[in-house]
């Protein structure tokens, strides 16, 4: 007979744990109890109360002090009662630690002090293992103690949006030199973006081994370019670091914004869950990417500033489409913008939940 620690027959018990969170079964396209919600950006400045804990520390410094990662990825956890947390990081904490000199700049972004453009730039780029980012094992450790059945996802960006930080220096809206580069020298492109998966997967990795539930794979602008262009440029270097995590077994969720034309591409890459801008309808969307994958959205976040029966009524429809697909975790379709009044989310949480509640079986 197999029994618990507390010597009560385990076949009695209910399972447990967030590898059978309502999140992580979604994820892996069973059913549970209601469709999980979690928000992208639910850590940051539209909380009164991370506002107050980032008041006199700078962004990475947050970032590399577990004391601090821990607290700002429990705030929305505690507030919210959303169905996972994530790490408080950045897309960029990697890059920092494999040796490029950047900041990220309050209302700006990530600002790279030597852009990144030649072969020299790239070979500057180096490995990293958990040494260079002992502060993310431990901070992922505290927090797996900390959440208990609430699963924890662990993050980080993908080759295309990382390069585009590193070439062109600082946000674009065009990414024109990140293009020029790729187009004009495509050896060139192939190695950085080389690199840059190595970084990120073994990032991933060191997030898995500390006890992450879930991975998300964040390539927020890949839908400025081409299917034709993210096949042969991108596809082949996300392929290999969500390919890299299969051995975990995790499931490996996919995002990126304006990414209508790319939704079948980003699922090739290897994800169990692709991510949906709001610009996609999730029953659309769920037939371009097809029957073995879940979805993951796609609410609007400026719904979040409509009058309440509005955003009531948006909750719902992307509900409804959801169903279409084989699995579905409720998200925005990017990030929550720091103006959003955080009673609505917590709302949209609880609406979420009451709208999806399945019976018991
Ligand atoms: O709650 C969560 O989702 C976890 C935290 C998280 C942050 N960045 C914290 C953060 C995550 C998942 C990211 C990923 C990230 N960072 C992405 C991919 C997701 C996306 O939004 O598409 C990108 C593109 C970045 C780069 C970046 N970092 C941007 C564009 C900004 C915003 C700049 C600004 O000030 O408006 C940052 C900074 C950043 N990362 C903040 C937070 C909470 C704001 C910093 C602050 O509070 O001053």
């Amino acid at each position: 007979m197999t029994t618990t620690s507390a010597g009560v027959d385990a076949r009695d018990e209910p399972r447990r744990g967030p590898a059978d969170s309502t999140f992580v079964r979604a994820c892996r396209r069973r059913p549970g109890p209601h469709t999980p919600v979690w928000f992208m950006r639910q850590a940051g400045r539209s909380l009164p109360e991370y506002r107050a804990i980032r008041a006199n520390v700078a962004m990475l410094e947050s970032c590399r002090r577990p004391d601090l990662v821990t607290e700002i990825t429990l705030q929305p956890v505690r507030r919210h009662g959303v169905d996972a947390a994530i790490l408080f990081s950045d897309i960029v904490v990697p890059v920092a630690a494999a040796g490029v000199e950047l900041d990220i700049v309050p209302g700006t972004g990530p600002v790279v002090a030597e852009p990144v453009r030649t072969a020299a730039d790239v070979e500057r780029i180096r490995p990293i293992d958990v040494t260079d980012v002992s502060y993310v094992d431990e901070a992922v450790r505290l927090l797996v103690a900390e959440l208990g059945d609430t699963p924890l996802i662990g993050f980080a960006g993908a080759p295309f949006t990382l390069a585009s930080y590193l070439v062109e220096g600082g946000p674009s809206r065009t990414h024109s030199r990140t293009k020029a580069l790729m187009y004009g020298d495509p050896d060139l492109w192939h190695a950085l973006c080389g690199r840059l998966a190595d970084v990120t997967l073994a990032f991933l990795r060191v997030q898995a081994a500390a006890g992450v539930s879930a991975v998300q794979l964040f390539d927020s602008w890949a839908g400025a370019l081409s299917e034709a262009d993210y096949r042969r440029f991108v596809l082949p270097h996300s392929t290999r670091v969500l390919q890299g995590l299969a051995e975990t077994g995790l499931p490996r969720i996919h995002f990126g914004v304006g990414t209508g034309e790319l939704l079948g591409a980003m699922g090739e890459a290897g994800a169990d869950v692709v991510g949906v801008d709001w610009r996609t309808p999730l029953d659309v969307a769920t037939g371009r990417i097809g029957p073995d994958k879940a979805v993951q959205g796609n609410l609007d976040p400026c719904v979040l500033f409509a009058p309440w029966p509005v955003v009531e009524a948006e909750v719902r429809r992307i509900l409804e489409q959801g169903r279409a697909a084989p699995g579905h975790v409720f998200n925005l379709g990017h990030g929550v913008l720091p103006e959003t009044d955080p009673e609505v989310l917590t709302r949209v949480v609880a609406l979420v939940h009451e709208v999806s509640a399945r019976p018991a079986e």
